[in-house]
């Protein structure tokens, strides 16, 4: 009896201990899946990492490569396009104006109109049109065409409700976010496409004719007078309303900056004679590289499945059209190297599934319980069931994320102002007028910065940190709303009568 109750208590021991092997095994694999999947957050974070040291390093990088883009055509990633535009409005202009704001998955048609004497701008008319996937890598007789169409309805539509006679010539500014060679104010051939565009017949046509052309087929009557950035629109409208105003950068779907040069800076273009010695030059700085920037095999891996691989090396760090998929790449490897994310992890293997502004909303959830990262996990990515210790990870690669971007766009806003002698290297009181600092404002267009605050504090914060407090202080980064397309009708009013 005393036998075979010890052989039961026995068992019952060898059972308990096995259960409990079995138990603290899992545990422990569980644990190290855990700590796999913090060590990928960490790698990254390091891979990330963007101390004072290294901002100044991409801050002088910034400046050289702009002196080397302005003394010759190739000189450097940076391309530093001429704009052709001299002055910028003074608010004299007068009349009712188009644009056109080609730049993105969107594009915008507005009608202005001005009332000189620096009066204020009231709303202009504005219609969104998305951009039919198909017609971004079609042919530029589509895309034009299209646009066109677009435009003609629009007119259409104002013309009915307004006194001007349908057949009455209407100018036009056309904004054209891409990277182009300009001939003149008016005139400016494609030099390639970036934000996932590729319609490759248009690259080395003149894009303002192209719309023109599409535009008289459409029966309209329109003159393009201003071929601009979206840099130099923001730039010309931010200007109008605050002389301070040296320098627009675009943080939307891609990125990019524009300032006002001394002519006789652009060593590439001797001889250049403007009437106010300067000019606006667009430095499209979303190709930007230097060997200083913090670059992680996440963006290689981009980079490498990008159809412009090898370019765009700064935009891919920066731009919304980016952001949320580096995020998704970190992700992707933690799902892949642990559980964290149970068995629905299957959706981020997807390209461009995570959308910047939905990583943006996950790192700005404040609730306790991470809501809504949850609901954006569930809906967007059908990865129901994350735990919150997850989730909480899921935060913390969103913040690595923009933090480096923001950190980086700040470092190439202070390379711009020292290549323009603001940044106060030469001593605060190098930027004085009458004894008093000198005021500059950077006019910042564009969703990332306007409607992601993380971004904009990130940003502003490491000016701040970059420049200096007492620098800083004089240093003005103003948010310039609709600035691409209503500065392109004020510089379309101001080159209308001179073309
Ligand atoms: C383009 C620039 C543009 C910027 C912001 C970049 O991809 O190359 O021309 O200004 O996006 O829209």
């Amino acid at each position: 009896m005393g036998r075979v109750v010890f052989g039961v208590a026995l068992g019952c021991a060898v059972v308990t201990c096995a259960i409990a092997a079995v138990l603290v095994g899992r545990r422990a694999r569980s644990q190290r899946k855990w700590r796999r999947a913090v060590e990928v957050l960490r790698e990254f974070e390091d891979g990330c990492a963007t101390s004072i040291g290294r901002l100044k390093q991409v801050v002088d990088a910034m400046a050289v490569e702009m002196h080397a883009g302005l003394a010759s055509d190739g000189g450097s990633k940076l391309k530093m396009l001429l704009s052709f535009i001299d002055s910028l409005p003074n608010g004299n202009e007068i009349g009712t104006y188009y644009a056109l704001d080609l730049g993105g998955t969107n594009f915008r048609v507005l009608r202005v109109r001005l009332g000189g004497k620096g009066s204020m701008i009231s709303s202009p008319q504005v219609e969104r049109q998305a951009i039919p996937r198909e017609l971004m890598s079609g042919t530029s007789e589509d895309l034009f065409d299209f646009i066109a169409m677009k435009l003609k309805q629009f007119v259409e539509q104002e013309d009915d409700a307004s006194e001007k006679k349908p057949d009455e010539e209407k100018v036009l500014g056309f904004t054209f976010s891409f990277p182009i060679r300009q001939m003149s104010v008016s005139s400016g051939i494609l030099i390639k496409w970036t934000k996932g565009f590729s319609v490759e017949d248009a690259v080395g046509k003149d894009v303002a004719r192209c719309l023109e052309e599409a535009m008289t087929k459409a029966g309209l009557n329109v003159r393009v007078t201003a071929l601009v950035n979206d840099t130099v629109g923001t730039l010309a409208l931010a200007h109008y309303y605050d002389e301070d105003t040296v320098a627009a950068v675009i943080f939307g779907t891609g990125t990019n900056a524009c300032y006002v040069e001394r002519t006789d800076a652009i060593i590439k273009c001797q001889g250049l004679l403007t009437n106010s010695g300067g000019m606006v030059v667009n430095m499209e700085w979303g190709n930007f590289w230097s060997s200083h920037l913090p670059r992680t095999s996440y963006d290689i891996a981009l980079d490498d499945e990008s159809p412009n691989c090898n370019d765009q090396g700064f935009e891919k760090m920066i731009s919304g059209m980016y952001l949320g998929d580096i995020a998704r790449r970190v992700l992707y490897r933690m799902a892949q190297e642990s559980d964290i994310f149970g068995n629905g992890a299957y959706n981020l293997s997807i390209r461009f599934i995570l959308r910047t502004p939905l990583m943006a909303a996950m790192h700005e959830d404040d609730s306790p319980d991470l809501r809504e990262v949850g609901r954006i996990l569930t809906e967007n990515l059908q990865m129901p069931d994350v735990s919150l210790k997850a989730r909480r990870l899921v935060v913390r690669v969103c913040d690595v994320v923009t933090r480096r971007a923001a950190r980086l766009a700040a470092a190439g806003i202070v390379g711009i102002l020292k290549k323009i002698g603001r940044d106060g290297s030469g001593g605060v009181a190098s930027g004085r007028t009458k004894g008093r600092p000198r005021r500059t404002v950077v006019a910042i267009e564009g969703g990332l910065y306007a409607n992601y605050s993380m971004f904009r504090e990130y940003l502003n914060e490491a000016v701040a940190e970059i420049l200096g407090e007492e620098v800083a202080q004089n240093v003005v980064l103003r948010v310039t709303e609709d600035g691409s397309g209503i500065g392109a009708a004020l510089l379309a009013a101001a080159y209308s009568s001179n073309r």
